[in-house]
């Protein structure tokens, strides 16, 4: 091989190492693990500096679940519901979509208990809001 010849055949197989080595350290976005939205550094924190209990009150789900979680005639309690929902993702993903947990036996009752009420979806909020008032539920 000539000299230009060795320095092309350089280039294009540092190239290809490089565009290698590019792909191999994508990182892969997983759909559903919300676990780890709170390390997010706060310039790409487009959600309230609101609180879980505030949010819970701004989102208006005190109307239905009461003061205090502690239920009204239109929505069941919230207090000790870690007991159920043993998992933050899994609290959220009701949240964002309520209508998918419906065959479970409690949700059987609560549709015979509140006939003219349903948990409304709030798919269309901010997960990490979500996470916060999936938090503050399962402490309480
Ligand atoms: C329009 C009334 C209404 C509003 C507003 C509402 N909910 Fe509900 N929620 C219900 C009803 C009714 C149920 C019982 C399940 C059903 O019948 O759909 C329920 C069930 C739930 C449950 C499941 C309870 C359990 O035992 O596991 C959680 C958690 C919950 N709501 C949280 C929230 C949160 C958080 C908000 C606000 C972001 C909210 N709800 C807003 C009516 C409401």
């Amino acid at each position: 091989m000539t000299k230009p010849q060795i320095w092309v055949a350089t280039f294009l197989f540092l190239f290809i190492v490089l565009f290698l080595l590019g792909r191999l350290t994508k990182k892969e976005e997983p759909m559903k693990d919300f676990s780890g939205m709170n390390n997010a550094p706060m310039s790409e924190q487009t959600t309230s500096e609101l609180t879980g209990d505030k949010l819970f009150q701004t989102f208006g789900c005190v109307n239905c679940h009461g003061v205090d979680l502690a239920g009204t005639n239109m929505a069941p309690a919230l207090k000790g519901i870690k007991e159920f929902w043993s998992s933050r993702d899994n609290l959220i993903n009701y949240l964002r979509n309520p209508n998918s947990f419906m065959d479970k036996d409690r949700f059987k009752e609560y549709r015979a208990k509140y006939p003219n009420q349903i948990m409304p979806a709030f798919g269309n909020k901010d997960v990490k809001d979500l996470g916060k008032i999936a938090d503050y539920l399962l402490t309480q």
